[in-house]
């Protein structure tokens, strides 16, 4: 796709259709759309009127030119109440743009990003969220379907303002790498477990490194039970596709800041011995979504090169039942000392999360940021669509929900406290895999993570077992994966000075 900033009439767009925004509290239409009105004999108006259309969210007005304006069509969209339009309002109306072309078959169109300069953010920002909400909204997982929908968009306007072009311009790029990282994020969660295995993750993760220039190092078994890593490698046990711990490096020239990012990467998760029913086990191929959020996320600092080193870190692994399995009971010394013990093998994430900060801790970074679909608890605290995060660093913590707002990737804080600690304690080991009781599930299993992370670094823990998959299809995100949080922690990486 070809996305190209412009600033002129919209009466002069040489696209097949112009695509404006209006308010549910504007009462006339813009001095452009007028001016577009009188070209079409009044059409505009007089379809407005006929359809009721009235701005209201979501609304779609389609007015044919019928050979009187240079495009084919005029496409006003509801963006509902100014009040609470917010960016990603944006780029929900990006994805209906993209949604009404599609469905008009039409392949070159303008979206008026000056429309929404209404919102509190700059129009470069609401630009690049528009183009953010058209790359997310487009995208299909379709390679294994014998019968492709053959649509594709070749040129992409926005307008903006003439005096905010060349932020535009660099803005829209942003959009750009960030929606097509998470694309990408979510093309590898989409695959099954037949095709995505520890292995091939790992292949996945040196492809990258050989296309943008990272530093990689992949460790196989023998290597990981050299490492110690005893509590990520009971987990792996029972599989037949074997682990593979990756640890991939983005090193800029002078970095400011070194930062620490984990994915849990359980390229499918059937429970083991305590095996989930089967109802329960359907879209475990997602639970690999943290480490697939890792490597879009590189995809996107490959580009967006910030000046922040940053290591991602991939305890990858499958959970399987198998005699080779390990068992409830079983008792196990994770590489930092911390004996475990087990009390259910579908607690596994936490497992290989274990090992995996412990390592992320011998890096001495400013800074760890796990990502995991690690608790269903966290999805019944919090719905669905939301996010839990937890850690030992307040102002860390709050730098991530404070972006979280800007991109529409909804999180919201979970408090631990030492009476859910208790909750964790063994009767033969240090620590359990599971709490006690089933309440605050998340937390507990927050504060399971804390035992394995070095005091002194600040550290988040992100739960998103919820909104990193999805059956139902959610705004811009299509059935299946989400890639979410690929363009928080990005921006985070970004905003490090
Ligand atoms: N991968 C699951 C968590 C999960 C559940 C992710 C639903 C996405 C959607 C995790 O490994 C798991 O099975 N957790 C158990 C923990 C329990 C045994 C303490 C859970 O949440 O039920
Ligand atoms: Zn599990
Ligand atoms: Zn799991």
């Amino acid at each position: 796709m070809n996305i190209k900033i412009t600033s002129g009439h919209l009466r002069n767009a040489r696209v097949k259709a112009v695509i404006s925004f209006i308010f549910k509290e504007d009462r006339k239409l813009s001095p452009e759309i007028e001016n577009l009105d009188r070209i079409l004999d009044g059409a505009i108006s007089q379809l407005k009127r006929e359809q009721k259309f009235d701005g209201n969210d979501g609304k779609v007005l389609v007015v044919p030119t019928l050979g009187k304006g240079k495009m084919d069509y005029v496409i006003l969209i509801g963006a509902g109440s100014k009040r609470k339009a917010d960016l990603d309002k944006v780029r929900r109306l990006g994805n209906i743009s993209v949604k009404t072309a599609k469905n008009l078959k039409i392949d070159r169109f303008l979206l008026d990003a000056e429309s929404l300069s209404v919102i509190k953010e700059s129009e470069p920002i609401i630009a690049q969220a528009l183009v953010e909400g058209v790359i997310l909204g487009s995208y299909r997982f379709d390679k294994y379907l014998s019968k492709k929908d053959d649509y594709r968009i070749k040129e992409l306007q926005i307008r903006v303002k003439r005096r905010y072009r060349d932020k535009a311009e660099n803005a829209v790029n942003t959009g750009r790498i960030l929606a097509e990282s998470q694309n990408f994020t979510r093309d590898i969660v989409n695959e099954p477990g037949n095709v995505i295995t520890p292995e091939k993750l790992a292949q996945i993760a040196q492809d990258l490194a050989r296309e943008y220039g990272f530093e990689v190092k992949i460790y196989d078994e023998e290597e990981i039970e050299k490492m110690e890593m005893n509590a990520y490698l009971a987990v792996a046990k029972g599989s037949a596709n074997p682990p593979r711990f990756i640890h991939i490096i983005y090193r800029p020239e002078k970095p400011k800041k070194k930062i620490a990012l984990i994915g849990k990467g359980l390229t499918f998760d059937s429970g083991g011995l305590n095996i989930k029913p089967g109802d329960y086990m359907r879209w475990m191929k997602a639970d690999k979504s943290g480490a697939c959020a890792v490597l879009g996320i590189f995809k996107a600092i490959g580009q967006l090169k910030p000046d922040v080193e940053v290591h991602g870190i991939i305890a990858a692994a499958e959970n399987m039942p198998d005699g080779r399995s390990y068992r409830p009971d079983d008792i196990i010394k994770a590489k930092n000392g911390v004996t475990i013990e087990i009390g259910n093998t579908d607690a596994e994430g936490r497992l290989t999360l274990a090992d995996a900060l412990s390592y992320a801790s011998e890096l001495k970074p400013d800074a760890i940021i796990d990502m995991a679909t690690l608790t269903g608890a966290c999805v019944v605290a919090l719905g669905e669509y939301t996010a839990g995060v937890m850690g030992n660093d307040e102002k860390l913590i709050d730098e991530i929900l404070e972006i979280s707002k800007k991109t529409g990737e909804w999180m919201w804080p979970l408090p631990f406290n030492d009476m859910l600690r208790e909750h964790i304690k063994a009767p033969h080991a240090d620590v359990y895999n599971i709490g006690t009781t089933r309440y605050g599930g998340a937390i507990t299993a927050g504060l399971f993570l804390e035992k394995f992370v070095d005091k002194k670094i600040p550290w988040v823990h992100i739960d998103i077992a919820g909104p990193a998959h999805n059956t139902k299809g959610w705004y811009y995100h299509p059935k299946g994966a989400t890639g979410f949080p690929v363009r928080t922690i990005t921006t985070f990486l970004l905003d490090q000075e």
